[in-house]
């Protein structure tokens, strides 16, 4: 599997040697939450910009925001190579939202949220590049990994095989035992962040995820 360290348990008074410590890893996932779509703030787009300049790892970025049809442009200019935003922000303007990330050569990822039901997703499979299944509520670091996420993996994997084309990504409570169980319902990509950031050895805890099975 991909994995994708989140950067929300960094040390951001380290920045160039947490993002080195991670430099195993393909993918970076960031976690914008703007207090209104989640209780908690973290970062916007200049954080981007200012990591764009020590890693040239894939952009994973996770807009846990409201409105985010509003900013689609400022997250592609700074260098987002995946922009996901969540389904419950979108009201009504998903299809035009995807339609824009992709016009800027953007990867688009919809998320749902653990209580969204997974049919909701269905008028999207066909123009989705990425749909990111979150095991924990959007909000903040370090929650238990909830197995209602497990079904939806199947679900997506099961619809991908009708003719889609779409990566499945889970975020939220990744950890060995856990990864092992995603990987075994179709997920191609994990996020992690206090399992890896947390870890002695963050390369390691890296490769480990990376093998799960
Ligand atoms: C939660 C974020 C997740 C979270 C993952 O709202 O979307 O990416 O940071 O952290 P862990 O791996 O500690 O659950
Ligand atoms: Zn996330």
């Amino acid at each position: 599997m991909i994995v994708a360290p989140s950067f929300l348990t960094a040390d951001f008074s380290n920045l160039e040697e947490e993002i080195v410590s991670v430099s195993a890893a393909s993918w970076l996932h960031f976690d914008v939450m703007d207090g209104i779509f989640v209780p908690n703030r973290t970062y916007d787009h200049g954080m981007l910009k200012i990591i764009k300049a020590y890693s040239n790892q894939f952009f994973d970025c996770h807009l846990m925001i409201a409105n985010p049809g509003d900013v689609i442009d400022l997250y592609a200019q700074s260098g987002a190579d995946l922009i996901t935003f969540h389904l419950e922000a979108a009201r009504n303007h998903a299809h035009e939202i995807i339609q824009n990330i992709k016009r800027l050569g953007v990867k688009a990822g919809l998320s749902i949220k653990p209580d969204t039901d997974i049919d909701t997703l269905k008028p999207y499979l066909n123009e989705i590049d990425l749909i990111l299944v979150m095991s924990v509520e959007p909000g903040k670091g370090g929650q238990a990994f909830l197995d209602s996420a497990l079904d939806k993996i199947r679900t997506l994997f099961k619809w991908r095989e009708q003719g889609h084309h779409y990566w499945i990504e889970v975020d939220g409570g990744i950890n060995l035992e856990t990864a092992k169980k995603v990987r075994q319902a179709g997920c191609d990509i994990v996020v992690a962040g206090s399992f890896i950031f947390n870890h002695h050895d963050r390369d390691a805890a890296i490769r480990e995820l990376a093998h799960a099975k």
